[in-house]
């Protein structure tokens, strides 16, 4: 007999918070919403919630994604931007955490330190979500899941190939999404960029009970062959500015081309997608790509048939309304 998912209360920390039924689960009630949205159905799941929005780095789909999809079920929105709030100044993380949990039905937190949303959770007495945290993104692997299970109807076997920073938050999560959902998974990085030991044991041993597999492969040429999902992520992430110029020198040869797509042996086939969380340094209408070109991706290849990161981008407001619809009632 199939178990009940009931996920109400919960917070969403970093993917392995959630038991693999009930990471599909998710998928499919964002499929359902994604469905009744398209309909022109709005709803009232979230009607008289008031959800806080925190965010210490910049955002554009994860903070528009929050807002249009508690608004689209009746649910209200505060935005709390670093410069407003004490949070970690004037106020410890643990009594700003009590006075909003007391006010909110439950809080979105985007920031550095893994630690500060963990915090959070622990206080706030109401459900928490990590929009992105230097070590975890989940609400994007929910997304970037749902993206590859809508074009290939399944995610069991299919084979994704990350390009670039293999340790960033973004990496981490969609490897361990893969992993809870029977997806094989290449992080195809240098070995200074490498996720640690402790993290690939724990991520290859949830990929092993599901069947499926997670490895680390330095040589680009050689991780594509094959690959159905080609991903990519900017290569200096938000804090980190300051390894731009090494970055730079490590993750060229990881950039996403025309060639390395055409090595998957899948192009034309209809047999790989490219996707990315973006923002995505591809053209020239950026400051930094005006001066240097495309980065982690070329133009060609974001604009292609076969991108589908605009599909992606539009899923994370999907499957963040499935996230709070079923955290919250
Ligand atoms: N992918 C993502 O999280 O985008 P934002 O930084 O715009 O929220
Ligand atoms: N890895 C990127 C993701 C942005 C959505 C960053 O943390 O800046």
């Amino acid at each position: 007999m199939k178990k009940r998912i009931n996920l109400k209360g919960r917070s969403l920390l970093k993917i392995s918070d959630l038991s693999n039924e009930e990471l599909i689960y998710l998928l499919d009630l964002a499929d359902r919403l994604k469905r009744k949205k398209k309909r022109g159905v709005l709803g009232n799941l979230l009607a008289r919630k008031n959800i806080a929005l925190i965010f210490e780095k910049a955002s554009t789909r994860t903070r528009s994604a929050f807002t249009v999809a508690a608004v689209d079920e009746g649910g209200s929105v505060e935005f709390l931007g670093r410069h407003d709030i004490h949070l970690g100044k004037k106020e410890s993380i643990k009594d700003s955490a009590r006075v909003l949990g007391r006010m909110f039905d439950a809080i979105q937190f985007r920031g550095y330190k893994q630690e500060t949303v963990g915090i959070l959770a622990q206080y706030a007495g109401v459900p928490v979500w990590n929009g992105l945290t230097d070590e975890a993104h989940p609400t994007q692997a929910l997304a970037d899941l749902m993206t590859i299970r809508e074009h290939f109807h399944r995610l069991k076997g299919i084979k994704v190939v990350y390009m670039g920073d293999g340790r960033n938050n973004v990496c981490l999560s969609l490897m361990m999404g893969c992993a809870k959902a029977g997806a094989n998974f290449v992080d195809c990085t240098p070995g200074e960029l490498a996720p640690g030991h402790a993290r690939l044991d724990e991520v290859q041993a949830v990929a092993r009970r599901n069947a499926c597999t997670v490895t680390v492969e330095p040589e680009p040429a050689r991780a594509v062959i094959g690959a159905q999902v080609v991903y990519t992520d900017v290569w200096v992430s938000m804090g980190e500015e300051s390894e731009f110029d090494k970055r730079l020198r490590l993750l060229k040869p990881y950039q996403v081309n025309m060639g390395l797509m055409r090595q998957t042996g899948n192009v034309g086939r209809n047999g790989v997608i490219f996707l990315h969380c973006l923002p995505a340094f591809h053209n020239h209408e950026t400051e930094l790509t005006r001066k240097l070109g495309a980065l982690e991706v070329t133009d060609e290849v974001f604009e292609a048939p076969f991108s589908k990161v605009f599909d992606q981008a539009e899923n994370r407001m999907h499957t963040i309304k499935a996230l709070m619809v079923a955290t919250l009632t």
